[in-house]
C-alpha cells in the first residue's frame, strides 16, 4: 500500500526523522484555520499518491491564512495525472537553503536493500538517475547489519555531501532506516530532504510503500487505508480475504490457483470475441483449500457486481478434490438463496472429478450448467453473457 505524504511523515515523526508537518484539510475553510493556527508562511500541498505535484501546481506557498484558503480552493478537486485531490496538507513554510535526496528500497534484482542518496536534490529522481548518474549514490544495505551511524556516514559520503553535512544526514539516514524496518516498508523516500536557514536538516516530502504481507503484525496500518478510493467490491473481497481484482468485462470468473485463473481470463476473452466482445469481469483465485464458505464468499462478491452477466467457475481438483468443490458450490448456492441470480458455468477436472460432476448433476440447480472442457465452458459462459446484454 502506498501512503499519502502526510501519512508517510506521520511515520517519519514516530521514528524521529525530523519533518515539517502541519495538518490535513478537506475544505478551503479548514485550510485557512490550520494556516491561522500554524502562523507565518504556510505551504498548501495536494495529497495524491503520485509525484510531481509541485510541477503540476499542487504545492503552493501561502503568506497569509486567506492565501492558504484561496490555494486550497484551487487545489482541492484538481486532477493531477489522473488523481483527484480530495485533501490538502497545510505545512509550516520552510526556509529552504538546499534540497537533497535520500531513499531506501527493496532491490529485488540484487536480493538486497538499497540506499540511494544525492547531494543534488530538487530534481525528479528518474531524471537525476538518467542525466547525472554519478551524482546518485547507490549503496547496498545488508538486512542483518542495517544502517548505524557509520553506515549512514558511508552513504552520505558516497552521495557527495560536504563534510559538515555528513553527520546530520547520517543521523537522518539511521532514523529513516528505523522507519523502513519498523514499519515493514518496501520503500521510503525523502525528496527533498532540505537544509533550512537555521541549519537543521528536515524531510519536506515523504513517500512510503508498506509491505501488505506484514499487515498481520502492523495493526496500526489499517487506518492508513484510503477507503473512499477503493472499489467497493475489491473492499468487500479484501474483508473476506479473497484474492480478487475487478476488471471491466461481463463474465465473472472463479478459479483455484493464480495460473489457472490467468489462463481462464485469456480463454474467456478469446471466446468472448465471438459473442459480442464480452470480457472477464474479474480475477478471483479461491486458492487450494476452497471450502464451501470461500466459494460462497467468492460467488457473493461476483454476483453483486452489476456488470456480471454470467459466471464461469473453473476448478482443477488437487488437494481439495472435485467432490469437495462441487459440495462447496451447492452449499454456496443454498447459502446465497435468491441472491444467486445469474447463470453459472462450471468446469471441474482433476482429483475425484467423476464424483464432483455427479454431485452437481444430482443437485440439478437451475442456474448451473456443467461443461467438461475449459474451452467449451469459456464459450458457454461468454455466450450466456453475450445473450444477456
Ligand atoms: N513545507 C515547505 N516549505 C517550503 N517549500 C516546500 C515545502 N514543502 C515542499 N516545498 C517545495 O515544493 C517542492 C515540491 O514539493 P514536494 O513535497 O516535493 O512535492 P512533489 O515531489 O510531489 O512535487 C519541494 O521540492 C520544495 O521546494
Ligand atoms: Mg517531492
Amino acid at each position: 500500500m502506498d501512503l499519502f505524504e502526510y501519512q508517510a511523515k506521520q511515520l517519519f515523526q514516530k521514528h524521529g526523522v525530523p519533518v515539517s508537518l502541519g495538518e490535513v484539510a478537506t475544505t478551503p475553510d479548514e485550510a485557512r484555520a490550520i494556516a491561522e493556527r500554524l502562523g507565518g508562511v504556510t505551504v498548501v500541498k495536494a495529497q495524491v499518491k503520485i509525484g510531481g505535484r509541485g510541477k503540476a501546481g499542487g504545492v503552493k506557498v501561502a503568506k497569509t491564512p486567506d492565501d492558504a484558503r484561496a490555494h486550497a480552493e484551487q487545489i482541492l478537486g484538481m486532477d493531477i495525472k489522473g488523481h483527484t485531490v480530495h485533501r490538502v496538507l497545510v505545512d509550516p513554510g520552510a526556509d529552504i537553503k538546499e534540497e537533497y535526496y535520500v531513499s531506501y528500497l527493496l532491490d529485488r534484482a540484487n536480493r538486497t536493500f538499497l540506499a540511494m542518496a544525492s547531494y543534488e536534490g530538487g530534481m525528479e529522481i528518474e531524471q537525476l538517475a538518467a542525466e547525472r548518474p554519478d551524482a546518485l549514490a547507490k549503496v547496498p544495505v545488508d538486512a542483518l547489519e542495517g544502517v548505524d551511524l557509520a553506515k549512514g556516514r558511508e552513504i552520505a559520503t558516497q552521495a557527495k555531501f560536504p563534510a559538515d553535512l555528513v553527520d546530520p544526514v547520517a543521523e537522518v539516514l539511521v532514523k529513516l532506516w528505523d522507519t523502513f524496518v519498523g514499519e515493514d516498508a518496501t520503500l521510503v523516500e525523502v525528496n527533498p530532504l532540505a537544509r533550512l536557514g537555521d541549519g537543521s536538516v528536515v524531510a519536506l516530502d515523504g513517500k512510503v510503500t508498506l509491505d501488505d504481507n506484514a499487515d498481520f503484525r502492523q495493526a496500526d496500518h489499517a487506518e492508513f487505508e484510503d477507503k473512499a478510493a477503493a472499489d467497493p467490491l475489491e473492499q468487500k473481497a479484501k474483508e473476506k480475504h479473497l484474492n480478487y481484482v475487478k476488471l471491466d468485462g461481463e463474465v465473472g470468473i472463479i478459479g483455484n490457483g493464480a495460473g489457472l485463473v490467468m489462463s481462464t481470463l485469456d480463454v474467456v476473452a478469446y471466446a468472448g470475441e465471438k459473442h459480442g466482445g464480452v470480457k472477464p469481469a474479474n480475477f478471483l483465485d479461491i486458492g487450494g483449500g476452497a471450502s464451501a464458505e470461500v466459494m460462497a464468499n467468492g460467488l457473493d462478491v461476483i454476483l453483486n457486481d452489476p456488470s456480471v452477466r454470467s459466471v464461469f467457475v473453473n476448478v482443477f481438483g488437487g488437494i481439495t478434490a472435485c467432490d469437495a468443490v462441487a459440495n462447496g458450490i451447492v452449499t454456496a448456492l443454498n447459502m446465497l438463496g435468491d441472491e444467486a441470480n445469474k447463470p453459472l458455468v462450471v468446469r471441474l477436472d482433476g482429483n475425484n472429478v467423476v464424483e464432483g460432476r455427479r454431485i452437481l448433476t444430482d443437485a440439478a440447480h437451475p442456474l448451473v450448467t456443467l461443461v467438461d472442457t475449459m474451452d467449451d465452458a469459456a464459450d458457454k459462459a461468454a455466450e450466456l453473457a453475450g445473450s444477456a446484454r
